[in-house]
């Protein structure tokens, strides 16, 4: 993982409580992360670990009941969490651009493709001619793999298949030319064979496209494929981080460990398996290793305070005290 001096985004000590019948729901624990420039950072986790919240406070797409926020995104040295509305609005049409799990979320079914495609390039590129626009559009789906472009520019999301309909939201979050790409589950909606070709779309893409991608997936089989760097968050913390091969290769933390297990485990689909226990509630105070209720090697010293995420070797980081320990 990038240090903190070269990396486009630094996320600091980022905690998010959100107000609950039950108490704060503490959403995201104290997270530290960097996004370098040209990588693919692949974020993993459990249902509930917090994924989602995290890439959509770099969009700053905030829940209504929020408790409280505190730390800093600094995107190449900018707090995005102090923007004004406006400004913060503009750096999402032209920064940042977000793939959601749903296409259908993206796409409005009312308008044609080529509105679509049109009305994002009008916003970033207003000097653009209409033949520009036409060029640029047609020239973008053949990119993303789609082929017979110009009947599908007048296409409506309804026309065309869960696989396509993603394409063409991979082609509108390219258009805006982003320094940072979010793509939270992209393929979770997809059959097998479409998500290998989405993942296989996006490992070509990467070639041109000089800013960084965060890719979250529940599938530590396609995040090894496409990234570079890996994050493994449970209930609301980072657990470990650093290189995706060295990870995957020998894991510095027992949760990454038990997330492995089980994808070998479950063999054939690829998909996880469950870890026995329950995720800790949201409204639990840390005041102990978040892994500790469902961990095998946990001790006494496991449950006397949580674990800081300390370096574990070349460019990775793991939360766990006993690491060297239990995972020699
Ligand atoms: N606005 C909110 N108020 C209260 N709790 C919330 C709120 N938003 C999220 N949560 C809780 O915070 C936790 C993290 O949610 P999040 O959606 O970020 O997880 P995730 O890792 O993306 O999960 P999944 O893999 O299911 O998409 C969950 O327990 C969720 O129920
Ligand atoms: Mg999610």
């Amino acid at each position: 993982m990038a240090a903190h001096s070269d990396a486009m985004v630094a996320i600091r000590n980022l905690r998010l409580d959100a107000r609950t019948e039950q108490g704060p729901a503490h959403i995201l624990r104290g997270i530290d992360l960097d996004f370098a420039r040209g990588r693919i950072i692949g974020i993993v986790g459990e249902s509930g670990s917090g994924k989602s919240t995290l890439v959509s406070c770099l969009l700053r797409l905030l829940p209504n009941n929020l408790d409280r926020i505190e730390g800093e995104i600094l995107f190449e040295g900018t707090d995005l969490l102090k923007l004004p509305p406006a400004e913060m609005n503009d750096w999402r049409g032209r920064k940042i651009a977000m793939i959601f799990q749903d296409p259908m979320t993206a796409l409005n079914p009312l308008f044609t493709v080529g509105t679509h495609l049109r009305d994002i390039l009008r916003r970033r590129f207003p000097q653009l001619s209409r033949q520009e626009i036409r060029e640029r559009s047609l020239a973008m789906l053949n990119k993303v793999g789609i082929s017979d472009a110009p009947t599908r520019l007048d296409a409506y999301p309804h026309q065309l298949s869960g696989g396509m309909r993603q394409r063409i939201v991979i082609a509108m979050a390219l258009l805006v030319e982003p320094d940072l790409l979010l793509a939270d589950e992209p393929t979770t909606a997809l059959d097998a064979t479409v998500e290998a070709q989405i993942v296989e779309l996006l490992d070509r893409l990467r070639q041109d496209f000089s800013g960084s991608i965060v890719f979250i997936s529940h599938h530590l089989g396609l995040v090894a494929e496409l990234c570079d760097d890996l994050c493994v968050m449970y209930g609301g913390a980072i657990v470990e981080t650093g290189p995706v091969a060295e990870v995957l290769a020998r894991p510095r933390h027992p949760y990454t460990r038990a997330l492995l297990d089980c994808e070998i485990e479950d063999g054939q689909e690829g998909r996880l398996a469950t870890i026995p226990g329950e995720v800790p509630s949201a409204t639990w105070t840390m005041d102990a290793c978040i892994f500790a209720s469902r961990c095998v090697h946990a001790a006494e010293v496991c449950r006397q305070g949580p674990p800081a995420l300390l370096p574990a070797g070349e460019g990775r980081k793991a939360a766990c005290k006993r690491s060297f320990e239990v995972l020699p």
